[in-house]
């Protein structure tokens, strides 16, 4: 018996092994010289050298040595062939080795259906476990089954499949064939399992692995394209990625931009999508996320910048400068926005500019007329084509700072429709408790708009939506006297516009009788725009005949345009430089400098387009002068009556809106519940139209207060008594001919100032507001408050009506018969 470890060698099987124990060796030759048969049992312990024989397995197979080969290192490589299997009966220790009394024992097998579907079972369950394993050769495996011996069978597979010496030995015990057949197709069921879910596990491994691999690979050679390229070790996103962590975004920003950097990466580089996530990545960039303009807080240096920027607007520099004194105290008050509220030209603009310099603060405007689409203001979501950000990140990518002076220049243009209402977004930019999470659509991550400093401009307050007017604190600025207007003129229009037509002051200078001829003759407004183009059309004139005046010291060649040139520039260029020539040849005469007065401006710019201010309406029945309030300023209106056959209907034309409607028939009750003192019968308004019409021109935005106009106007042609020509009112009225207050009285006695008119009616409760008008136009204006109808009547009309009806009334050019009852 030659103990062996580590193997179970089952009959009908060739196994090699090599020798190297005394005991073994010894046994061996024993063998060798006896019958060449030798028992080979597997000892319980692999580490054992010499085990005792109750240290072995009791069954083991006997074998056939085939060969055996003397190494020269003293080892004996054998091969044997199994036998069969048998089982010790007795040991006994000879000289160095045990000699073992063996039993074996041979079955007969009982064949039928059930072995056969037991074999067949085996066999194909063999072959699929040798498909699966790896490590044995299909072709030889298969053809070293036996299907007709089932015991040889179970031993060729047991000696086949990967046991544990264990699960051999329990295989090698089992002496009947069937019971073995039967515990090796239990077996096989298990191992193929193993190897099933082994090669799933290394089916998923191995797919891992290629990926990854592919990936290095294809990375690799895009650096190697890359360095090919010139763009080197450093690539383009690498520069991406610097600015995007040192641009100082908020921690949301950061993700979401590097995010997209990673995106950006493994897109190819020259598809639509690499473009779009490109330039969104740059739109991130581009906003400021932490460059602030170091803001000047002192508030004597802000009062002399505004000082130095605009004439007189005392109390709104006051009011500009409280403002700006609470931002300092506290952190985000509420209605933290200025909005300045004024007709054209009268420096609102200009003041939004004057605010940003004096806190040191970036200047952008945003132009908000004609705004109709929440989208303008917060952009387009990024899956739209072309999308971009709203007008509000826009401005801030303009500004550069995180805290300029945002002008929303023209807020009450904007409209709203079907796509969004534009308003309500700017409504989260403009509150101080949310614009610090500011969410455009395109940027998709919050943009803190909180130091941003808004201001808002507007003509007119009412087409503001109300929740946008309370956040906003409102200063209005209602127009300028001419004398204002000359101030701001010599001050600041004159050496702009001199300055900007690079004019000196030896060459141009207005003398106040020639601006003020400007103010009266050629412009009519409550601001100082067209004066300033005025200023600027007198400028350039001055500067064509400097121009002229002066030597051309470049050939003529030169001056002449090059043949590649547009054909109408060429034209153009060609008159002027012949045109310069004749002047030049004709008269070199030197350029004396031009001093404006009131003579020679119409010799330069024209003759004025107004009539000189002096207010010379005539005397007339039913025409009254009105003064209104208009978008653009103060502006007088006049209402003109008249009595038509017909039976009783009043009928309005012109520009009267619903308002000055109902001021009429407000009036025409007025007028008939005075019928007797106007020297009326009764019924007199049964058989006549009263006609009224408002001439086009200015457009009031104010309705109700052309009442008492409209009054005077029907009275007057109905009493026949003309209106005085000089004299201009404003007041709303009540069915019993109260007087009540209006809106906007500076603008309006500004108006009528301008239009020289010198007396004006006006109501009782409008009293208070004097303070605020300019002492010029107290100066030359005769104000009357009333408060009733009837002391309008008394002072407009030429002569107080008499009270009895004459003995006609001929209203009409047709005389009415009955007109008398
Ligand atoms: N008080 C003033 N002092 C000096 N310049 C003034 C004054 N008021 C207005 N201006 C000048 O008049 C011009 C027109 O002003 P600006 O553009 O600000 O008007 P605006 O009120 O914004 O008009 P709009 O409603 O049409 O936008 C500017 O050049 C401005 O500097
Ligand atoms: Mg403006």
């Amino acid at each position: 018996m030659m103990p062996i470890r580590d193997v179970v060698i089952f009959p009908h099987m060739m196994t090699p092994f090599v020798v190297g124990r005394e005991s073994s060796v010894r046994a061996l030759e024993e063998a060798n010289a006896t019958g060449k048969q030798i028992f080979l049992a597997t000892q319980h312990d692999a580490s054992i050298d010499e085990p005792r024989p109750d240290e072995i397995f009791s069954v083991g197979t006997v074998a056939n040595i085939v060969q055996s080969l003397k190494q020269p290192d003293g080892n004996i490589k054998v091969l044997v062939e199994g036998v069969e299997r048998g089982k010790v009966i007795s040991v006994t220790d000879e000289d160095g080795f045990f000699r073992a009394v063996v039993k074996t024992s041979s079955f007969r097998i009982e064949g039928g259906p059930q072995l056969d579907a037991l074999v067949s079972r085996v066999t194909t369950q063999f072959e699929q476990y040798v498909k699966l394993s790896q490590n044995l050769n299909y072709e030889t495996m298969v053809a070293a089954i036996r299907p007709d011996d089932p015991g040889k069978l179970a031993d060729t597979v047991g000696a086949n499949l990967q046991l544990t010496i264990e699960e051999k030995q329990e295989l090698l015990e089992i002496f009947d064939p069937i019971d073995r057949l039967t515990r090796v197709a239990e077996m096989l069921d298990i191992e193929i399992e193993k190897l099933q879910v082994d090669r799933t596990i290394q089916g998923r491994v191995k797919r891992q692995m290629e990926r990854a691999q592919k990936e290095y690979y294809l990375n690799e050679k895009i650096k190697a394209i890359q360095k090919e390229l010139g763009r080197g070790e450093k690539s383009e996103y690498d520069e991406l990625k610097k600015k995007i962590e040192t641009a100082g975004m908020p921690k949301d920003a950061f993700d979401k931009a590097m995010s997209e950097l990673r995106r950006l990466e493994n897109m190819p580089p020259m598809s639509a999508e690499s473009t779009v996530s490109r330039n969104y990545l740059d739109w991130l960039l581009a906003v400021p996320w932490k460059k602030a303009s170091k803001e000047i807080r002192d508030l004597n240096y802000a009062k002399d910048v505004l000082e130095s920027d605009h004439y007189g607007l005392d109390k709104i520099k006051e009011r500009i400068l409280e403002f700006l004194a609470v931002r300092r105290l506290v952190e985000k008050p509420k209605g933290s926005m200025l909005c300045f509220v004024g007709p054209p030209g009268v420096g609102k603009t200009s003041l939004g500019m004057s605010i940003a310099k004096a806190t040191g603060r970036e200047f952008v405007r945003l132009s908000l007329g004609g705004v109709r689409d929440e989208a303008e203001i917060r952009g387009h979501r990024r899956t739209y084509i072309g999308a971009l950000p709203g007008q509000i990140i826009q401005m801030m990518k303009k500004a550069g700072t995180k805290n300029p002076v945002v002008m929303l220049d023209e807020i009450d243009k904007m409209s709203m429709d079907f796509r969004g209402d534009p308003s309500a977004a700017l409504l989260e930019v403009l509150d101080p408790a949310q614009n610090n999470a500011f969410q455009d659509h395109y940027l998709d991550v919050e943009y803190d708009l909180s130091n941003v400093l808004f201001i808002a401009t507007a003509n007119v307050l009412h087409t503001i939506p109300s929740p946008l007017q309370d956040r906003m604190e409102v200063i209005r600025l209602s127009g300028y006297t001419e004398i204002e207007k000359l101030e701001i003129a010599k001050r600041f229009l004159v050496p702009k516009q001199l300055e900007g037509n690079g004019l000196k002051l030896d060459q141009l200078e207005f003398e106040d009788e020639g601006l003020r001829a400007l103010i009266h003759g050629y412009t009519r407004e409550a601001g100082v725009r067209n004066l300033e183009r005025e200023v600027g059309n007198v400028c350039r004139k001055v500067v064509r005949s400097v121009v002229m005046s002066m030597p051309l010291d470049e050939p003529e060649e030169e001056v002449k345009p090059k043949k590649t040139k547009g054909r109408k520039k060429a034209e153009v260029v060609d008159i002027v430089t012949k045109e310069a020539t004749d002047v030049v040849s004709e008269s070199k005469a030197e350029f004396k400098k031009v001093t404006v007065n009131e003579a020679n401006l119409s010799d330069l710019i024209g003759p004025a387009k107004f009539r000189d201010a002096v207010w010379d309406k005539k005397n007339e029945i039913g025409s009254t002068t009105g003064l209104a309030w208009t978008e653009v300023g103060g502006s007088i209106l006049t209402t003109e009556v008249s009595i038509l056959e017909g039976r009783g209907k009043l009928t309005t034309t012109g520009k009267l809106g619903d308002v000055m409607q109902e001021s009429a028939q407000a009036a025409m009750s007025y007028v008939r519940s005075r019928a007797h003192q106007l020297g009326l019968p009764r019924d007199f308004y049964r058989h006549i139209d009263i006609h009224v019409h408002v001439p086009e021109g200015a457009i009031p935005k104010d309705g109700p207060s052309a009442g008492i106009t409209l009054a005077t106007s029907i009275s007057s042609a109905l009493a026949k008594i003309p209106v005085k020509g000089d004299i201009a009112m404003t007041g709303e009225i009540t069915l019993r001919g109260k007087v009540l207050a209006i809106g906007g009285l500076k603008e309006k006695l500004l108006a009528a100032h301008r239009y020289g008119i010198t007396e004006a009616i006006l109501p009782k409760e409008n009293e208070k507001d004097l303070a605020d008008i300019p002492d010029v136009v107290k100066k030359d204006m005769k104000l009357h408050f009333v408060e009733h109808m009837d002391e309008v009547l008394k002072l407009a009309l030429e002569r107080e009506p008499e009270a009895v009806p004459p003995p006609t009334m001929d209203y009409t050019t047709k005389p009415i018969e009955d007109l008398r009852h």
